[in-house]
């Protein structure tokens, strides 16, 4: 049987209430469907700092680069705002990204049926919707150089290497390969040198690889506003780091609430599992968090080990607690009654068990 050493980082606010329902579904998928499961908890961002005064302690980003996969809830809060920013939490995990070398972060957005009306839009705008932001999640502005400030001004700088971008949109037209057949590509060309260079190379690799798939530029200001209107139009959408990381809280609305979002940070050789939130502090230690990015984020996470299966049943197990109202405050219309973080993981994590695998 195969056996996953998978590094834990629950960081701080939200992130520990969420990530412990994960690991439970994890455990469930594990006895259910016949592999065997190790999971190893570090501390990372703000819970670091306190610990060790650093937010990506070097022997955790050692055991992160020995697992087989790591799965974060999220870092940050207002108790290390005031910190310069190469010490915050936030700085911990983007040292993170780029020492995993985790290029493509994928953030599938669905509406499964019982949310559509949990969005705040109209229920035949988003019902249906299913659509995958793939964000360049190493590069950018995020990480260029130069950057800094004196007691005058601040500066950052966007920038992009061809290979980069070549990269992200092989990625980008791999998925919709496997999916629609359509990408969208999400830049500002009509402004920025960075995005002309992205525009160029991804229709490039269109027409040099993937020439069977179909390809649509969007200005980022019109992709904001044509995925609030019309989200099923989309199918997968390309973008650069920071429009990426925008357009995805954005895209939360579509099922109602970011609690809904999971990601994978992937293209190193060990994969980043996190969901799509931060560590929301306004709701952090109440039991009311969603925990269905973390537990979404849990089933890539097996999905990427090649436990496709499991995958498959924590996906139908989010399924059933939606459809038998097993939710979070979040998620609830006046009326309904919200469950607590650990009953929407428990009844997930019971759903996961009673599933029998079939041999494949
Ligand atoms: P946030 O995502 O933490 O919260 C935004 C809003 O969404 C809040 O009202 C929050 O209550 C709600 N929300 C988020 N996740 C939820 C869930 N699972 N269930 C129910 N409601 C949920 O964003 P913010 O408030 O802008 O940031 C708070 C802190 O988190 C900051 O320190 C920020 O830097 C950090 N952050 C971390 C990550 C990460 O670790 N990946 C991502 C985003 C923000
Ligand atoms: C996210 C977060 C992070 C980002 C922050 C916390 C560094 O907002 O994962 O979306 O901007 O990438
Ligand atoms: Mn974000």
């Amino acid at each position: 049987t195969p056996h996953y050493h998978i590094v834990v980082l629950p960081g701080d606010g939200i992130g520990p209430e969420v990530t412990r329902e994960a690991v439970r579904v994890l455990e469930a998928a594990a006895e259910a469907f016949g592999f065997r499961l190790t999971t190893e908890t570090h501390p990372v961002g703000g819970a670091a700092i306190d610990a060790t005064g650093d937010p990506l302690p070097e022997p955790v980003l050692q055991a992160c680069l020995q697992a087989d996969a790591v799965l974060l809830g999220a870092v940050g809060g207002p108790k290390w705002d005031n910190l310069d920013r190469a010490q915050r939490p936030e700085a911990g995990l983007l040292r993170l990204r780029k020492a995993l070398e985790a290029y493509a972060n994928l953030r599938p957005v669905q509406v499964p049926e019982a949310l559509a009306d949990a969005s705040p839009l109209k229920r035949e705008v988003v019902a249906g919707t299913d659509l995958l932001i793939v964000r360049e999640l190493t590069g950018g502005i995020y990480f260029g150089e130069p950057r800094g400030r004196n007691g005058q001004m601040a500066w950052n700088t966007m920038r992009y290497t061809r290979e980069e971008v070549a990269r992200i949109a092989r990625v980008a037209f791999e998925w919709a390969k496997r999916r629609r057949g359509r990408v969208a590509s999400v830049d500002k060309a009509n402004v920025l040198e960075v995005s002309q260079l992205w525009r160029e190379v991804v229709s490039q690799v269109h027409r040099e690889e993937f020439p069977e798939l179909e390809l649509e530029h969007f200005y980022v200001d019109n992709a904001a506003m044509q995925l609030v209107r019309d989200p099923r139009r989309f199918d997968v959408v390309v973008t650069g780091n920071l429009f990426g990381d925008i357009l995805s809280d954005l895209a939360a609305t579509l099922p109602g609430s970011l609690g809904m979002l999971p990601s994978a940070s992937i293209g190193g050789r060990v994969g980043l599992f996190e969901p799509v939130h931060g560590s929301a502090p306004d709701i952090a230690g109440q039991g009311k968090a969603n925990p269905l990015a973390a537990i979404l984020s849990a089933a890539m996470l097996l999905e990427t080990l090649g436990q496709e299966a499991a995958a498959r049943a924590v996906r139908q197990g989010v399924d059933a607690a939606l459809a038998e109202g097993v939710k979070t405050a979040d998620l609830c219309r006046a009326g309904e009654t919200p469950a607590s973080t650990e009953a929407v993981g428990q009844f997930i994590a019971a759903y996961v068990r009673q599933q029998t695998p079939v041999a494949s």
